[in-house]
């Protein structure tokens, strides 16, 4: 593989974000999005609260209120983005109801975390029949404290507590970058927020916020996802745009006597000659490894000779891409949370089929560096998180291609 390509706004980023937009009537503008299915669900959430969509190329503007605060199942279902529509629709309405959200099947994916600090900002939540109704009369301050560092549930809460009535503190919250960028766009909306990126966040309650326009940072994820690549088949790749101020722990697993990694310049390149080393690696909330990238790095585990192993520590069961890559020869076994992969065996083409995001990422990047021709099926779920990912993939010189059936 050889080339350069651009990483745009993180998925993960620009989703909550777009949420944020429903604070106020006034226009907010997420630039640099990605053109990938969940941003166009997202938005279909939006229109289908009646606000007003914008979209130009990469730039997105979201005006107006919403007139409504049911989002419609057939929406809802498709992904969990629509969660982060609870914290925003309450701030804003007062009220929000939503189908119990879809996304990726990779476990039981609760919203106790969620629901418990919404109930100490006076939300009463009420669950039933694969609804989900919250009301609140007026959101109030709290100090809260998050039994793991969700995500989603930390961005909900802060998007609950931007327009509540006194201070809320988030103990316990998560740090990802994707939740700093949000934020970034609150504080230029007019909230008063301290500790982003930190375990300890606060919010100041202000009485009401203004437009504004952000760039979210880059999708580490899919940066990530193309080192995997180039690390299966070997060549050297710049990725421009990406940040490795946030990726510390994307790259580590990847760095060893086989590879190269240079930043320069608001860019990375990374070389590898295909020749993986054995490593262990462990999932974890952000700073760790996370667990988008487990599925990429565990399809380059395939390819290093020796045994490597893969411990799951977010996600309980995230794991369905093993038994692909075993039709494709990897010898995987699996011990609880704990993947053990002996990457000594090659890896050859097959019929394979992607049921996640992420799991299809990675059975994109074994089947570019297996003997032979692989079809991946599930394509669905890969367009997801990624942007064509055939057509970005070949254009590094991959050989890829897609085939509408
Ligand atoms: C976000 O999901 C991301 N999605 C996920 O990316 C990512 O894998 C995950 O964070 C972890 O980094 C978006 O940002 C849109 P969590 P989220 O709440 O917020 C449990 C992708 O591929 N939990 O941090 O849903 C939960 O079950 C997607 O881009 C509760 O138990 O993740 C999980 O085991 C996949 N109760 C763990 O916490 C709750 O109320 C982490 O979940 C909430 C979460």
């Amino acid at each position: 593989m050889c080339g350069r390509m651009t990483v745009h706004g993180a998925k993960n980023a620009v989703l909550p974000m777009l949420a944020a937009s429903v604070l106020t009537p006034a226009p907010v503008t997420v630039r640099d999005c990605p053109h990938i299915t969940d941003v166009e669900d997202m938005l279909g959430v939006l229109r289908a609260l009646g606000v007003e969509v914008t979209v130009t190329d990469r730039e997105i503007t979201v005006t107006g209120s919403p007139a409504c605060t049911d989002i419609p199942p057939g929406l809802a279902g498709g992904m969990r983005s629509s969660v982060f529509m609870l914290g925003a629709l309450l701030s804003r309405c007062g009220e929000v109801e939503l189908a119990s959200p879809g996304g990726c099947r990779i476990g039981a994916r609760p919203l106790d975390i969620h629901f418990d600090g919404l109930e100490r900002m006076g939300v009463r939540v009420e669950c039933g029949d694969g609804r989900i109704l919250c009301t609140a009369d007026r959101l109030h301050g709290a100090d809260i404290v998050l039994r793991y560092p969700s995500v989603g549930a930390t961005e909900n809460l802060v998007m609950a507590a931007v327009c509540a009535e006194g201070v809320t503190r988030i103990i316990g919250a998560a740090r990802e970058p994707e939740i700093v960028s949000l934020v970034r766009l609150l504080r230029k909306m007019g909230a008063d927020i301290a500790g982003e990126g930190s375990p300890v966040v606060t919010v100041r309650g202000v009485d009401e916020l203004d437009g504004a326009s952000a760039t979210p940072s880059p999708d580490r994820i899919v940066a990530g996802t193309v080192m995997a690549a180039v690390a299966v088949c070997g060549g050297r790749v710049e990725l421009s745009g990406a940040d490795s101020s946030d990726m510390g722990a994307v790259i580590s697993p990847f760095l060893g006597a086989h590879t190269f990694l240079i930043e320069h310049g608001g860019a990375i390149t990374f070389e590898s000659d295909g020749m993986l080393s054995p490593t262990d690696v462990c999932t974890g909330p952000y700073p760790l490894f996370p667990t988008d990238m487990q599925a990429p790095f565990m399809a380059c585990q395939c390819f290093a000779a020796g045994m490597s192993s893969m411990r799951e520590t977010v996600f309980e069961d995230r794991f369905a891409h093993v038994a692909e890559l075993r039709r494709m020869g990897a010898r995987i076994a699996v011990a609880g949370n704990t993947a053990f992969v002996d990457g000594s065996g090659g890896m050859r083409g097959s019929v394979i089929a992607a049921s996640d995001l992420r799991g299809g990422a990675g059975l994109a990047v074994a089947a570019l560096g297996a003997e032979g021709e692989s079809i991946l099926s599930g394509t669905v779920y890969i367009d997801r998180g990624y942007e064509d990912m055939a057509k970005m993939f070949s254009s590094l010189g991959g050989k890829i291609s897609r085939r509408r059936v």
